[in-house]
């Protein structure tokens, strides 16, 4: 069906395509470029066997970097024989060049390999996990944590990375929320976005260029009771109002490659779903790169109950799958399947070219060894530069949830500082989940970060004070890996904590540093328990009661609970897992020479009983707002609201906020309301603001979210000084998904909420009619 004029621009729809329901207008730009791919890519596949064909669609791991539970075998002959299109889990231009080698020089047709890794928040250089990049609500420095992956990771002979992970998560259970941009599908598009364009530059040829690898397509973050690989089953209107956003964001903002997911969407597994993989993703979206599955996700089809390892290879090419990772069901079955017409050419066709279309795109057709240079290993990596703008991210990453009192910043000098805690003096759990090539042991502690600033001019204690945990079951999970992720100090429990308790009272101020060690988060991290382990707690208690003020700097991967901390710690500076500069970052912060302002992209519940709680929910027909809780919807135990709502991080300033003023409060049609707040600092430091603006729609013909995030503004502001921030809204801020799926927008009153988190703004309202 597709059709193609040399050097001129062909516009073609599917007339079958027309009927589906939100299939506006599916149509395909031919530009010449793509003509000239597809020459060249249709050329190189008159003379391919359906072995070699089939052989591009199968993705091998080496197992240098384990990320599953199985890894390839005779990777070699499978590479000299065109049985493997692409490695991962590799890097080293060294050992690339090895393997690239044997593909372009050994095999029959020279076809390049593609090389992928999780490269996931950075490569060598470790930024804070994305989590706590999404905090920064800055997509400069977003895109710039891309970019400079991207650098390193090409320098090191890789052109694939295995990011951004856009999947909206509202539940903390799940590990794998440390991964993503938290709850707002607005804001993890504009998340998603940035990192593609980070990833890919300005074109995909560029040496220092990787292709992005969108995932995981689609839905993974909604897995029931927040359990790593677990069913996730919602209404279509939720998909597509709620979770599809950061996908559709990343194809717009042009990533060349999406990964499918483990888990079912609509009762089908994500990775055999011809709806999610062909009808949405291509059909309505117009995604033109191509789509590998999840490690072992087309085998994985079979414990879904989907049948034998032929029959889900078959379902998952027809669906739309191009690339098989690790499973190999591609390699073993499609030949038969073609032979027993269960398959046909054409579709194997069509997914080969795919893959052959990325490595095109990649420029590797023209070199295959365009990122494979020795000195650029040697000069591009964890370079002052790189390591500078991580420490800078991971300022701008930490998010203040509570300072009494101003006990923060810290005095420079002077002051008797009593450093405790498990991840204090701990290099291991600076970087987080995910970090491949990155190594641990190049990282800066929160003690080392500390003593830089201090350095003779006041007195830093250390005390290790517990341990991370000290529940052996847990700890073996932990340290699943075999190493000593985790492990018991050789002195009793008693012991630590009689030299913290001792430390603490001789000192002016309490700096503990506890929380989340990097295993705990990540996948298959999830945990029922979302509070400070047991060992910890126990410590934060005995400092609490030396009445010393106590300055928690809490290390996680997810929104842990923290209502004992929030009530007795005097500060809490949440640090997520903050890289490879971390102990520096969070010293600049500590004593000020950076002022956190840092914002929650995911709530904190206050119980795990609450999850899954998220700002931007529905209405009940009972809704709770205050006075008698009989048949209200609300619980008998805890209250509805969350510990710390989306959106919310605290400053060493103050700001105060006019109300909102509008052009206008009667809008018509296409018209342009301006919602201007004025920001004031009115604290004694300079501070940066994270300016949000919300719209409810109350009156609609299907019920809507009480609010939702449709911008916002960061600014800087001098003590004193003062700014208008305004906002355009437009009726594309007003649209949502009808019950027939069609996404737009109905006339009536609208509330305009402008603040300094959901819960904090000033509202006016309008009515817009068409
Ligand atoms: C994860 C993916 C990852 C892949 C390759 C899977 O287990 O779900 O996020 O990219 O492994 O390492």
């Amino acid at each position: 069906m597709k059709i193609f004029k040399k050097n001129k621009v062909v516009v073609f729809a599917a007339a079958a395509l027309m009927a589906l329901p939100l299939s506006k207008a599916f149509a395909q730009k031919v530009t010449p470029a793509d003509a000239k791919m597809d020459a060249f890519v249709s050329g190189l596949m008159k003379k391919m066997t359906v072995d070699e064909k089939i052989g591009q669609l199968n993705l091998v791991t080496v197992g240098r970097a384990t990320t599953g539970a199985v890894v390839n075998s005779n990777v070699e002959a499978g590479i000299k024989n065109g049985n493997i299109g692409g490695v991962f889990g590799v890097w080293g231009t060294e050992y690339v060049q090895k393997i690239q080698d044997l593909a372009v020089k050994n095999s029959r047709l020279h076809i390049p390999l593609i090389f992928g890794l999780d490269v996931i928040h950075g490569h060598r250089t470790i930024f804070p996990i994305p989590l706590g990049m999404s905090a920064t609500w800055d997509m400069g420095l977003i895109q710039e944590s891309a970019q400079i992956a991207a650098k390193e990771a090409t320098a090191e002979g890789l052109n694939w990375v295995f990011s951004p992970m856009v999947d909206i998560a509202r539940d903390p259970r799940w590990g794998r929320i440390s991964e993503g941009s938290g709850e707002d599908p607005w804001y993890g598009g504009q998340v998603a976005a940035a990192m593609v364009k980070g990833y890919q530059g300005s074109s995909m040829t560029n040496a220092d260029a990787v292709m992005a690898c969108v995932k995981h397509f689609a839905l993974y973050g909604g897995a029931e009771a927040g359990r790593e690989y677990n069913t996730v089953d919602m209404s279509r209107i939720k998909m597509y109002q709620d979770y599809l956003p950061p996908y559709k964001a990343a194809v717009d903002a042009g990533a060349g490659s999406f990964m499918s997911s483990f888990n079912t969407v609509d009762g089908i597994p994500a990775t055999g779903n011809k709806w999610l993989l062909t009808d949405l993703l291509r059909k309505q979206w117009g995604f033109k790169g191509f789509v590998v599955s999840d490690y072992t996700a087309v085998n994985e089809m079979s414990n879904h109950g989907l049948g034998d390892l032929q029959t889900v290879s078959a379902l998952a090419l027809k669906a739309g799958l191009d690339m098989d990772m690790v499973g190999e069901g591609f390699l073993k079955t499609l030949k038969k399947s073609l032979k027993e017409g269960k398959v046909t050419q054409a579709e194997i066709d069509i997914a080969c070219r795919r893959v052959l279309e990325a490595k095109y795109k990649l420029g590797l057709f023209n070199n295959p060894y365009k990122s494979i240079d020795p000195e650029r290993e040697k000069t591009d990596v964890m370079t002052p530069a790189n390591l500078q703008a991580s420490r800078k991210i991971a300022e701008h990453s930490f998010v203040l949830l509570k300072n009494a009192n101003q006990v923060l910043p810290l005095k420079k000098s002077g002051t008797k500082i009593a450093v405790v805690g498990p991840l204090a003096d701990d290099k291991r759990d600076m970087l987080g989940t995910w970090v491949v090539a990155g190594e641990w042991e190049k990282s800066v502690s929160v003690l080392e970060g500390i003593h830089h600033i201090v350095g003779n001019n006041g007195t830093v204690t250390y005390a290790k004070g517990s341990n991370i945990t000290e529940d052996t079951m847990f700890m073996n999970r932990l340290n699943y890996f075999g190493q000593q992720m985790v492990s018991i100090d050789k002195r009793s429990s008693d012991d630590m904590l009689n030299e913290a308790v001792k430390n603490a009272k001789d000192a002016d101020v309490v700096v503990a540093v506890v929380g989340e060690s990097q295993s705990m988060s990540g996948e298959s991290s999830s945990r029922s328990d979302i509070s400070i382990p047991e060992s910890q707690e126990r410590m934060l208690k005995a400092l609490a009661k030396t009445g010393k003020p106590l300055v928690i700097v809490l290390f996680n991967g997810r929104p842990l609970t923290l209502t004992w901390e929030d009530e007795h710690a005097d500060a809490i500076l949440d640090v997520w897992a903050p890289g490879t500069e971390a102990g520096n970052a969070v010293a600049e912060v500590l004593f000020g020479n950076y002022n956190p302002a840092g914002k929650l992209t995911a709530t904190f519940p206050r119980s795990v009983g609450q999850i899954p709680i998220y700002y931007n929910h529905k209405n009940t027909g009972r809704p709770y707002s205050g006075g008698p809780t009989k048949f209200k919807s609300n619980y008998l135990d805890i209250s509805n609201d969350p510990l710390y709502p989306f959106g919310y991080g605290l400053s060493y300033t103050t700001f105060s906020y006019s109300d909102v003023k509008l052009n206008k409060t009667n809008l018509k049609g296409n018209e342009t309301l301006t919602a201007t707040v004025t920001v004031t600092n009115t604290g004694k430091y300079e501070g940066e603001e994270v300016v949000q603006l919300y719209v409810s729609d109350p009156v609609a013909s299907i019920s809507r979210s009480v609010q939702e995030l449709k911008n916002f503004k960061k600014i800087n502001l001098k003590p004193g000084e003062k700014q208008d921030v305004t906002f355009n809204i437009t009726p594309a801020d007003l649209k949502f998904y009808n019950s027939r799926l069609q996404y737009d927008w109905e006339p009536g009153e609208f509330i305009i909420r402008v603040g300094t988190s959901s819960v904090d703004t000033h509202m006016a309202k309008v009515n817009w009619s068409k």
